[in-house]
């Protein structure tokens, strides 16, 4: 598969993931405008793809002149969750001084950056994983999407099942459809289906009983922002697919390259969490499906204490390792920072 998000030809050409699983096509983004809009409909979207949206939106901006701070203020701020994407722009603007031309190099140095470090990050979580889990093949859950498509190339979580399909260790992956815009469903199985990997797809509110059933060895997510005492932001239902898991006593591991790390920030508790429009959930592909003005609590994310994570693993190895994977672990969810988040 090509990558993601590139430069080519003095724009950005995206995979459109509002298009998929209907259609694969690309789409070139040619001013900031239209890089803004991309990312708020969730055409490019996942935190590393949105850390190389940010570089080359300065990219850009750059090369259109102007007042280019403003402009990546423009970009940093399209979404607030995932730290990838003001971390992109960071990165980028600080090349301004020496020309658009060093900017775009910078951008470009960091989309290469990106595969190596999912390759990296999946590769120790595989290993973790397999140390986790006796059972052979294995059977994993999945929620969202973390593979190619949420990042230049490879993926973080998804990368850890190219990694164990391609020693023959996996199963299946159960994918959580990822309501209410279904990227489990419409984007996860449609990477699956490509790799010829097995899977199925379940409502989001299935984990639980799926775990229940002795059906899940390993639930594997990503990340949109890891605080430094290890709570993690990322798609809404993770939370509660964290508490089941701890339950359970199924591991959960979190994968994400080292640009999702926000040391900055002391807890999840300061994580800015995006709340989107009602119409994602009172509407369904434009039938309604709630009364006529029902109004809709639509967070996009959600954050998960660190205490009922098993480990988050970087392109570095295993971060932090929060919970045993073994036998459930409720005494200890209790006593961790559940409280105040
Ligand atoms: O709203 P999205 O689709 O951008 O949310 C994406 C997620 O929550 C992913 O799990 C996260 O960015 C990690 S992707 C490798």
């Amino acid at each position: 598969m090509r990558r993601t998000i590139d430069w080519a030809s003095g724009a950005i050409e995206i995979v459109d993931q509002v298009a998929l699983p209907g259609e694969y096509r690309t789409l070139r983004l040619r001013t900031v405008p239209e890089l803004i809009d991309a990312i708020q409909r969730l055409a490019v979207r996942g935190a590393p793809a949105l850390g190389a949206a940010g570089a080359l939106g300065v990219a850009l901006a750059a090369f259109a002149g102007g007042d280019v701070g403003a402009a990546a203020q423009r970009i940093a701020h399209a979404r607030p969750t995932a730290v990838n994407l003001a971390w992109g722009v960071e990165r980028a603007l600080a090349m301004l001084p020496h020309g658009a031309d060093a900017v775009l190099a910078e951008a470009r140095a960091m989309l290469d950056e990106d595969e190596r470090r999912n390759r990296a990050a999946s590769g120790h979580a595989a290993e973790f994983v397999l140390a986790q889990c006796s059972r052979r093949p294995l059977r994993l859950l999945s929620h969202c999407n973390t593979g190619q498509l949420a990042t230049v190339a490879w993926g973080t979580a998804l990368g850890v099942v190219w990694h164990l399909h391609a020693r023959g260790l996996v199963e299946s992956v159960l994918v959580d459809e990822t309501r209410p815009l279904l990227q489990g469903s419409r984007l996860t199985a449609w990477e699956l289906e490509q790799a010829g990997v097995p899977y199925r797809v379940q409502p989001d509110s299935a984990a639980a009983a799926a775990m229940a059933r002795g059906m899940v060895d390993c639930v594997l997510v990503g990340a949109d922002r890891i605080a430094a005492n290890g709570d993690v932001a990322n798609k809404i239902g993770t939370y509660g697919l964290a508490i089941a898991a701890a339950h359970h006593g199924v591991p959960f591991v979190v994968v994400a390259p080292t640009s999702t790390v926000d040391e900055r920030l002391a807890s999840g508790a300061d994580i800015a969490i995006e709340e989107r429009a009602d119409g994602e959930l009172t509407e369904f592909a434009g039938t309604p499906v709630a009364p006529a003005g029902a109004a809709a609590f639509n967070p996009a994310f959600d954050v998960t204490p660190a205490a009922l994570i098993t480990a988050v693993v970087t392109e570095n190895g295993v971060r932090g390792q929060h919970r045993s994977g073994g036998a459930p672990s409720r005494d200890r969810v209790r006593e961790g920072p559940l409280e105040g988040i």
